[in-house]
């Protein structure tokens, strides 16, 4: 969603300005092109030179500068960018874009836009409370520009309280939303599983899989994106799941099984992104296995297959799986459709470079009932769930059931 698209990163001058740079680091390794707009203190607590080098575009400081291209250059700017985000954005800029105040290259920029503008606050708490400041957000919001909440917490002139910068984790999913576009999944309801499951052993060990949940997290962001209503049932996993997904913590198999049943009857779209694991060991030790002097073997009981479940119970949703193979990847992701009456499968060659566990890249193939194959280049995981999320919203259409 964020690939490609032009994005004016406006810093202001604040302690917070030294994070804008983590900000557009992380832009730029969405794929957005990147152009920094500094005010005069903003020079004060960092230098251009930061943010022309993670941009790898020119930053803008002063207003009369010799062009760098023949053109007006803030509405050129203005015009171009898809959005505006100003992080830190001190209580000056707030006031200043609230009363139509254009006189640097920031504020004129943020005044010469048709685009969405987004600020993220961060000052001392007393000028973010006073009521002018408050005023000036309101008056911000109600021209329709985007004002984020501030954190909580130590801030730099000794004080506690509001009026930290956002994360930039959470600045990066305001941006995300404001860029999504069309919502072609509104008033849909989807279920996706994530992760690895974990089959206790003993109190300190169990059984699991290499499964990191991106691919499942990334499904889960990008349908939000679209617009659905999104239940996302993982095992343990470390990503934080943006506001608005319902999230549902899992450790086993059999959990995810009840989970995804709870849910399950209410859904449109079932995607079981899941790393499950077939088996579990058939009997959980109350204290931790001792060491033996010989060797010890495992005797491991077969897990409900959760998906094939699901497939018995379909009816007119729809059941996407993955398949993760190390061999005989078509052959063997035509099989699973089959077996577990699916729509279609993604099916993963774990022993391809940049595919399968941890990486945040895949090569996958959407493999169909009739044989078809659509085979992906490798892409990064976020452009595989939009092209998996296009073949579903497809097949919805073709049933006739999406607005
Ligand atoms: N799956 C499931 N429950 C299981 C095992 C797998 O729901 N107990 C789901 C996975 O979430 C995935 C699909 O089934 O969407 C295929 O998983 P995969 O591990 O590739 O296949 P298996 O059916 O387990 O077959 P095998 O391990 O023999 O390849």
């Amino acid at each position: 969603m964020i690939k490609g698209k032009v994005v004016v990163v406006g810093v202001t001058g604040g302690i917070a300005a030294y994070k804008s740079a983590e900000l557009v680091r992380a832009l730029v390794k969405r794929g957005a092109e990147v152009y920094c707009v500094m005010t005069a203190s903003a020079c004060q607590f960092i230098t251009p030179l930061t943010l022309r080098t993670l941009s790898g575009n020119p930053v803008y400081t002063k207003m009369f500068d010799e062009p760098r291209v023949w053109d007006v250059e803030h509405v050129g700017l203005a015009d171009k960018a898809d959005l505006i985000v100003v992080a830190p954005a001190t209580a000056n800029i707030l006031a200043k874009a609230a009363c139509g105040i254009a006189d640097d290259f920031l504020s004129t920029t943020i005044l010469a836009t048709n685009s969405p503008v987004l600020f993220a606050p961060a000052m001392n708490v007393n000028m973010l409370n006073n009521r002018v400041t408050q005023d000036n957000i309101k008056r911000l919001e109600g021209f329709g520009h985007h004002v984020m909440a501030t954190g909580h917490g130590d801030l730099a002139c000794g004080y506690q309280g509001e009026g930290r910068l956002a994360d930039i984790e959470e600045i990066m999913f305001a941006i995300e939303e404001l860029l999504a576009g069309d919502k072609p999944l509104q008033g849909y309801k989807v279920l996706i599983t994530a992760g690895p499951t974990q089959e206790p052993l003993d109190p300190v060990r169990y059984l699991t899989n290499h499964s990191s949940g991106k691919m499942g997290y990334s499904l889960a962001r990008c349908a939000q994106l679209m617009g659905a209503e999104v239940t996302l049932v993982c095992g343990p996993i470390d990503l934080n799941v943006p506001k608005g997904i319902k999230r549902v913590d899992v450790q086993t198999a059999e959990e995810m099984y009840q989970a995804v049943l709870t849910v399950f009857t209410e859904c449109d779209v079932v995607i079981k992104a899941a790393a499950v694991a077939d088996y579990r060991p058939k009997q959980k030790n109350e204290n931790k296995i001792k060491k033996q002097n010989s060797d010890i073997y495992l005797e491991l009981a077969r897990n409900k297959d959760i998906l094939a479940e699901l497939g018995k119970i379909k009816e007119d949703r729809v059941l996407v799986g993955f398949a993760a193979e190390t061999e005989d990847v078509v052959a063997n992701a035509s099989e699973k459709i089959k077996r577990k009456n699916l729509d279609f499968i993604v099916a993963n060659d774990l022993l391809q470079e940049g595919a399968g566990f941890k990486h945040d890249t895949n090569t996958v193939s959407l493999v169909f009932p009739n044989a078809t194959v659509k085979r992906l280049p490798q892409m990064s995981k976020d452009a595989v769930a939009v092209e998996i999320w296009q073949n579903i919203i497809k097949i919805i259409k073709m049933r006739g059931s999406v607005g």
